[in-house]
């Protein structure tokens, strides 16, 4: 495994832009000396995430995640820590320097990641070349003519078309140098043969990460037998649920607008994009997630939902407003009269037909007051009480107690319930509902994380990690092995590796903390500024009381010891006279500290 040396850490740090990075995920708004901004891991509508430019730092108050900015990007694109530094490295052009290794050049490093991306662009490159200026495209061209898709959008997205020849792409491929073994794990190729590729006369839609690199394939069936839709699985470089397609697309005019539409599959984006209104996302072959959500969640604050008109759609829709409700989303539902999707309002309507469609959306609430009303007989008990429960979930997932009630009272007056008997049946079938597996998704709670207590030793940790120029007093004075609560052991470790690695910053420390609860906590300590006065007394204090603590270990060890000898041979004399010798040091050097406590 590489290791990357102290100096490319803190170079990194140093040229960073850490306001311009984390502003990729969130939007980031300046107060004060220091930014602000709705936090990226949890789901919140009032900013409680903190960035602090100059300490290179970020902190939120709502989930107590914190840490510094190669923190940041391991978290957020799920990465090690070797690759953010890396990745931040090339944004930075700082050159990435590894300890131990002479040569840099021969690192073996993992760069499958790389290579794919590299691959897929190239591959979308191609089956666009074959549908766009290749005869063999002349079937799918006609296809997206007769769909009327625009040239601009088979240009912008880059649409393009898989040779009915399966055989083609592997020798295409070989032929520009790539390896059977590389070919064989690219996700292009049938597993059982490696030279049949997965996509074969089909429309093909690329997926693309957020900057836009191809990172996936979806590919439409044009004619004959089989799916309609292939997709590719998951690979290093594309993880379905947590991305969303079009999104690089979409990104500008979602954080200008601050909404975003959520459509159902790839021809709705892209009859929303050939209408002018490019905020338009959709899953890929899924239902959506939590992570989709929140992918969003940090530039958008209304979700219009688009989905079909079937009743396939309208499930889709009912498990998408709990889901976005939950992650903290106005809702708006796009109600579909002339078609089945937004596809089909394009063909049959033109680009007005879908900015008409989304003035005129409604409020989610009264979408499911409506569909409870058709699907449920309202005038009678029984339909009541149907409808009522279709609602609870709802209701469940609202973010506030003024929300609910407005609901309820809302619910009364549709379904004719007096609010009081509403109130009380929600609260007694409140007990069935969870808020987790009401819709069915994987929504990740606010982490749990593990409560570190502040012992005399850890709150002397903090102080030094909080002025890292301390903290030679301490090594000077104390072993790690001298320390009893493993928490502040942990902590007192990463400070002596930054000491030996002379990298003072906390970008290093917090990059060093063994686990999230640690690092939140010395970055919650660093950010309120607890020992900006007072560190150096809480340090001579911290290490005296591991001082003393040592000295009494080891005096009660040595009376143990003493005990296991019967003291008649003069062997076990001799030891004992020793050991009398040493305790009596011990109490001596006990009684010195006492007396500079004095
Ligand atoms: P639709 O069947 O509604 O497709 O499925 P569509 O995008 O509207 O395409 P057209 O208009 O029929 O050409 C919606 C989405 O569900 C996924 C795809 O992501 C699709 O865009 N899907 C659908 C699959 O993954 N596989 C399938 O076989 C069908
Ligand atoms: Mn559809």
């Amino acid at each position: 495994m590489a290791r990357i040396s102290g100096e490319t850490i803190d170079a990194v740090n140093q040229r960073s832009d850490i306001i311009a990075i984390i502003g990729e995920y969130t939007r980031l708004e300046k107060k004060g000396g220091d930014w602000w901004g709705c936090c990226p891991f949890h789901n919140e509508k009032t900013p409680s995430f903190h960035v602090m430019s100059d300490r290179k730092m970020y902190h939120c108050f709502g989930c107590g995640k914190g840490g510094g900015l190669i923190n940041f990007v391991m978290e957020m694109e799920k990465v090690s820590f070797v690759e953010a530094v890396e990745s931040l490295a090339k944004k930075s052009g700082v050159e990435v320097i590894y300890e131990g290794v002479v040569d840099n050049a021969q690192i073996p490093r993992d760069d499958t990641r790389d290579k794919l991306v590299e691959l897929y662009n190239r591959v979308a490159g191609s089956f666009h070349f074959c549908l766009t200026e290749a005869a063999i495209g002349t079937i799918a061209l006609e296809y997206l003519n007769k769909r009327k898709v625009d040239p601009a959008i088979i240009s912008e997205f880059k649409l393009g078309y898989a040779p009915a020849d399966r055989r083609w792409l592997y020798g295409f491929l070989r032929k520009k140098g790539y390896s059977p073994e590389f070919l064989a794990k690219s996700g292009l190729f049938s597993k059982k043969y490696p030279e049949v590729a997965f996509f074969s006369h089909r429309l093909m839609f690329p997926i693309c990460d957020r900057r836009g690199q191809v990172i996936a394939f979806g590919g439409r069936l044009l004619e004959g037998e089989g799916p309609k839709y292939l997709n590719s699985g998951d690979m290093p470089q594309y993880k379905k649920g947590e991305t969303l397609f079009a999104f690089d697309r979409a990104l500008a005019e979602i954080r200008q607008t601050k909404s975003v539409i959520f459509c159902e599959g790839y021809m709705d984006v892209l009859a929303w994009h050939q209408s002018g209104i490019k905020r338009a996302v959709a899953p890929l072959g899924t239902a959506f997630t939590a992570e989709q959500a929140r992918l969003v969640r940090s530039f958008a604050e209304t979700v219009y939902l688009s989905f079909d008109s079937d009743s396939a759609g309208q499930k889709a829709t009912y498990k998408a407003i709990l889901l976005c409700r939950q992650a903290g989303f106005e809702v708006k539902v796009v109600v579909i009269q002339n078609g089945k999707d937004p596809a089909d309002i394009l063909v049959n309507e033109g680009p007005e037909g879908l900015n008409k469609l989304l003035d005129f959306s409604i409020i989610d609430l009264d979408y499911l007051v409506s569909c409870a009303g058709k699907v449920f007989d309202v005038a009678s008990p029984e339909g009541k009480t149907r409808a009522s429960a279709f609602m609870f979930p709802y209701i469940e997932v609202l973010e506030s107690d003024i929300q609910r009630e407005s609901t309820i009272q809302q619910l009364s007056a549709a379904f004719g319930i007096s609010e009081k008997a509403l109130l009380s049946d929600y609260k007694n079938r409140k007990q069935g509902y969870s808020r987790n597996d009401s819709s069915g998704n994987t929504e990740r709670a606010i982490p749990q994380s593990r409560v570190i207590k502040r012992t005399a030793e850890m709150r002397a940790m903090l102080a030094a990690a909080a002025n890292p120029g301390l903290f030679p007093l301490m090594r000077a004075k104390m072993t790690s092995d001298d320390i009893e609560d493993p928490n502040a052991r942990d902590l007192y470790i990463v400070l002596e590796e930054c000491f030996r690695t002379e990298s003072a910053t906390y970008e290093s420390l917090l990059s060093r903390c063994p686990d999230d609860s640690l690092r939140n906590l010395v970055t919650s300590t660093i950010t309120d500024g607890e020992f900006a006065e007072n560190a150096h007394k809480v340090i001579e204090d911290g290490i005296q009381y591991v001082q003393k603590n040592t000295l009494e270990r080891r005096k009660s060890r040595l009376v143990a010891r003493m005990g296991l000898y019967r003291g008649n041979s003069p062997e076990d004399l001799r030891v004992i006279t020793e050991m009398m010798t040493e305790i009596q040091h011990v109490v001596e050097e006990l009684s010195k500290l006492k007396d500079m406590n004095e």
